[in-house]
């Protein structure tokens, strides 16, 4: 917490001066008080003086305004300070979390991630504001008025002796139970918010598949859970009020008892002792609100931990020291002297510390302009492997360059600007359509925009909308449908011109012709590019489809992570019996198109392309597939 408070305190700390600085001249304020009650009773109730009560009532009224004015201002600063430290806070951890590879992100979990930027750090800002306001007030106002009362009477401070540290003991007994219950509660907390946010951004499926009861059952357990801890805290701390008050109100008795004694052969005024059982009732509720603080404390303590945990993570992927990466001439890729687009050299890939692979080896490459087609059954390493690309995970071994050049070479910003990426999930933020297209470039004009759209297939119906490119999009994209969504995010990768773009099966909710519709237009703006004089466009097609990977300059067939073809379509269907059987599971034989039967032995996985390299070359999806799948 400390840590915490050092590292964000900057630009606060006159807060932190002001503000208890307030608070102890009301704290003087309050000490005072009983001093002046004294004198009203002795000097006016006492001695019937209806003036000196006035006089006296008058200053009190006074003090009481000054303190108010005090406490306002140290309000204010306790406002300033808990409020502007914990949005800078909020924004370092918002950053930390944006600079997260996605092994950090896998790490945390976002549901935790979020708990962590809102409710914990909401703990944090209540610690500090309570801070500033109360931490100095309480511990002065206890040993203040235990010194104003000894300097009344220092026989009468024996029972203070005694009933201080009681309280102080039966605080201690049940706070040191409490605490771990603190602790629970939060990670209760936690649950309820990851169960909450699971219901309800799942609450469509939830209804299809009529889980709302198992839902309700879960979410019942976590709050009863939570609830249970709940009731145990109460139960403890409900033996503090009666025992506290127990402890003051028998210290009352006696120091009447033992004060009255005093009044009566005169060595101490009725007013002396009204002050003094003010001043025991103020130290015993001091002790009381010294716990309670410390209770917020320690629950701050255990949400700064959880904050602290993600400050202090590197990222895992940085580009520190990586100067700009000078991009080939149109020329030399047209002459085939520039680097391949795209090259896995070796390339192995775990997730964590997992001991096994999830990429094993895989070699291959792709001139510019050219076409990958990667195929594979669910889980076989498709995602990861163009996931690679972007540099969204580190390779183990091996390497994996763009235009040459080693990924992790490249400033971060210019890779990923160079490669346009449409994962495998749509997603869209809330905001307009405009706002969803801008991200790799916020200058884009409306031309670029829609001829991004029109790329992506999606201008028919974005020109449909009322508002056009500035149509609201709902967060995650929820007013559009599965196709929709898919479309926009890949005029989003489009937008900008990146040299590569990866479609991670970014046309599964595409019908047939639309999928075929667009890597036409794919392809035609690459054939743009390079006419244009600009480097042509490479592309990576993921996908389960044969028909959208089938044209492809060069398809890789992956199977459990590893490479298990590599080759065009026709060369595929004669060196890898998986690719034939995928084939033949969504086309009939007469349709393969390929012109030998399987062959006894199967090329090697890693074997290099034997593409021949023809940049920018056109690479018309072959429509007579369109319809003819078994689906
Ligand atoms: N973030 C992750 N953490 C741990 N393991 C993961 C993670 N993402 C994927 N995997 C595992 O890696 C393997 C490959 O996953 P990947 O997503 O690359 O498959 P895929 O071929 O794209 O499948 P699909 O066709 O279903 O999209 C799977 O076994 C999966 O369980
Ligand atoms: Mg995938």
């Amino acid at each position: 917490m400390l840590e915490l408070l050092t590292r964000f305190s900057a630009g606060f700390r006159r807060y932190f001066v002001i503000g208890p600085a307030c608070k102890l001249l009301e704290v003087f304020f309050d000490l005072l008080t009983p001093l002046v009650i004294a004198r009203m009773i002795d000097e006016g109730v006492g001695a019937r003086d209806a003036d000196a009560v006035l006089r006296y009532g008058l200053l009190l009224f006074a003090m009481a305004v000054i303190g108010m004015g005090f406490t306002l201002v140290c309000q204010k600063m306790a406002a300033l300070a808990s409020q502007g430290m914990g949005t800078n806070m909020r924004s370092a951890l918002y950053r930390r979390i944006n600079e997260f590879a996605n092994v950090e992100l896998d790490r945390f979990g976002t549901p935790s991630l979020i708990t962590r930027i809102t409710n914990d750090i909401n703990q944090i800002q209540l610690a500090i504001a309570l801070g500033v306001r109360q931490l100095i007030r309480w511990p002065f106002l206890a040993v203040g008025s235990m010194v104003a009362a000894l300097l009344i009477d220092l026989k009468l401070g024996v029972i203070f002796l005694i009933s201080t540290p009681l309280i102080g003991l039966v605080f201690w007994l049940v706070m040191a139970r409490c605490v771990p219950y603190f602790k629970q509660m939060q990670a209760k907390l936690d649950r309820i918010g990851l169960i909450t946010r699971e219901g309800l951004s799942g609450a469509r499926v939830v209804r299809a598949f009529v889980r709302e009861d198992h839902e309700r059952e879960r979410f019942r357990q976590a709050a009863y859970e939570q609830s249970a801890v709940a009731i145990a805290v109460g139960k403890l701390s409900s033996i503090l009020n009666p025992v506290t008050f127990l402890v003051m109100n028998l210290g009352v008795c006696a120091i009447l008892w033992m004060g009255g004694i005093q009044v009566n052969v005169g060595d101490l005024t009725q007013g002396e002792v009204m002050a003094f059982v003010n001043y025991m009732t103020q130290t015993l509720l001091s002790i009381v609100y010294v716990a309670n603080l410390v209770v917020v404390f320690t629950k701050a303590s255990a949400s700064a931990s959880r904050v602290n945990e993600v400050l202090h993570c590197e990222p895992s992927i940085t580009d520190e020291g990586n100067t700009a990466v000078e991009l080939p001439s149109a020329q030399q890729v047209t002459a085939g002297t520039a680097a391949p687009a795209l090259r896995f050299d070796a390339a192995c890939f775990a997730f964590g510390d997992a001991q096994a692979n999830t990429l094993d080896n895989v070699t291959l490459q792709v001139n510019a302009g050219q076409t990958l087609g990667v195929i594979g059954g669910t889980g076989s390493g498709k995602s990861t492997l163009v996931s690679l690309i972007p540099r969204l995970y580190d390779v183990r071994s091996g390497a994996v360059e763009v235009m040459g050049i080693d990924v992790r070479r490249w400033p971060l910003d210019q890779l990923r600007h160079v490669v346009g990426t449409v994962p495998q999930r749509a997603s869209l933020l809330s905001g307009t359509i405009r706002s969803n297209l801008t991200w790799r470039d916020s200058h884009a004009t409306d031309d670029e925009l829609w001829a991004a759209l029109e790329c992506a297939q999606a201008a028919d119906f974005v020109r449909k909308l009322p508002k056009g490119l500035d149509a609201p999009v709902e967060a995650g994209g929820k007013n559009f449908s599965g196709g929709q969504r898919q479309r926009l995010t890949i005029a989003r990768a489009v937008v900008g011109s990146p040299l590569i773009l990866i479609l991670d099966d970014s046309a599964s909710a595409l019908d047939f012709k639309t999928d075929a519709a667009l890597r036409r237009a794919v392809h035609a703006r690459s054939r743009q590019e390079s006419a244009a004089g600009g480097l042509p466009l490479t592309t990576v097609i993921v996908s389960q489809r044969v028909s959208s990977v089938r044209d492809a300059d060069l398809i890789c067939v992956m199977s459990h992570g590893s490479v298990a073809g590599l080759g065009t379509h026709d060369e595929l269907l004669k060196t890898c019996p998986l690719y034939e059987e995928i084939c033949l599971s969504q086309l009939k034989r007469e349709e393969l198109g390929g012109t030998a039967p399987v062959p006894a032995a199967p090329a090697p996985a890693q074997a290099a392309p034997s593409v021949p390299v023809q940049p920018a070359a056109p690479n018309i999806p072959n429509l007579a597939f369109e319809g003819g799948e078994a689906r």
